[in-house]
């Protein structure tokens, strides 16, 4: 039994949708989340920024006594994922490898569409991992640049005219390509599941890639023994955000479904 805290960080808002499965699955684990705010959007950023970043926000969360990180931020996971397992000593999970692995299984036609930031399709890294798993896949990608921003920005509702002309754009390719699973590589995309839904059909699986990844750490933490040992009470939450905490806390209250107001904390990031 190990009652540390989990760590939790993504360039904003899209690490809650991880949080969210997080407090789902194991409702009694504390939980610190790192939200780059005032750097976010990461995804059209040099590898050398989101080493630099990656390794502050790890940074960041360490001074707390944590029992494992998730990077609950695919373009981190894809572009410095192994680094930082390397240069730290706690278990740290990607969404990548668990998010590809729930593609392969659920996909009946051999067709997987991926979806992220532009530093994560240049990566490459979602592709490798399905085709690790089964080279036979046909895999259809694409950059949705535009999508981190309406997230950030609440703006994610069905019948959002801008938001259903940008899904409309960025997926045609795919669902022209017949993919019947679609990887949400980035962790801001299922925020706009519905959006994203309505326009691939319901024939089409998403995959939530915070889900899978706190999936994966469950498993982890059972096999482990590294479980919370309370069981009568909820987890306790904290975010940290490097800008406005009033903002943040405004947007994961919609997004979590969970009062976080007064949980909100601002951090000076650049100083890690
Ligand atoms: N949510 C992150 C990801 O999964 C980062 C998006 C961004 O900041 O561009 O890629």
């Amino acid at each position: 039994m190990d009652n540390r805290p989990i760590g939790v960080f993504d360039s904003g808002v899209g690490g809650l949708t991880a949080v969210r499965q997080l407090i789902q699955l194991l409702p009694n684990e504390d939980i610190i989340y790192f939200g780059d705010t005032g750097r976010v959007p990461y995804g059209g950023r040099s590898k050398e920024i989101l080493v630099r970043y990656a390794r502050q926000d790890v940074a960041f969360l360490t001074q707390f006594d944590l029992k494992a990180i998730v990077v609950a931020c695919g373009t981190i996971s894809s572009t410095a994922l192994e680094l930082l397992t390397q240069e730290n000593d706690i278990p740290i999970l990607g969404v990548v490898e668990p998010a590809a692995a729930a593609a392969v299984r659920t996909t009946r036609n051999g067709r997987i569409g991926v979806v992220g930031t532009s530093a994560t399709i240049r990566s490459g890294a979602y592709e490798a991992a399905i085709h690790r798993l089964r080279p036979d896949i046909a895999l259809e990608s694409r950059a949705c640049p535009l999508f981190v921003p309406l997230v950030e920005n609440g703006r994610v509702a069905r019948g959002d005219r801008v938001v259903e002309q940008v899904t409309s754009e960025y997926l045609a390719p795919l669902r022209d390509a017949g993919v019947d699973s679609l990887v949400l590589g980035c962790t801001h995309y299922p925020l706009l599941e519905t959006v994203i839904g309505d326009y691939m059909g319901s024939g089409v699986t998403l995959i939530d890639t915070g889900r899978e990844c706190a999936a994966a750490l469950a498993r982890l933490l059972e096999m482990e023994n590294a479980l919370c040992a309370r069981r009568d009470a909820p987890g306790e939450r904290r975010y940290y955000v490097s800008d406005s905490a009033e903002d943040f806390a405004s947007l994961a209250a919609i997004f979590l479904g969970d009062d976080v107001a007064g949980k909100v904390e601002h951090v000076a990031i650049e100083a890690y």
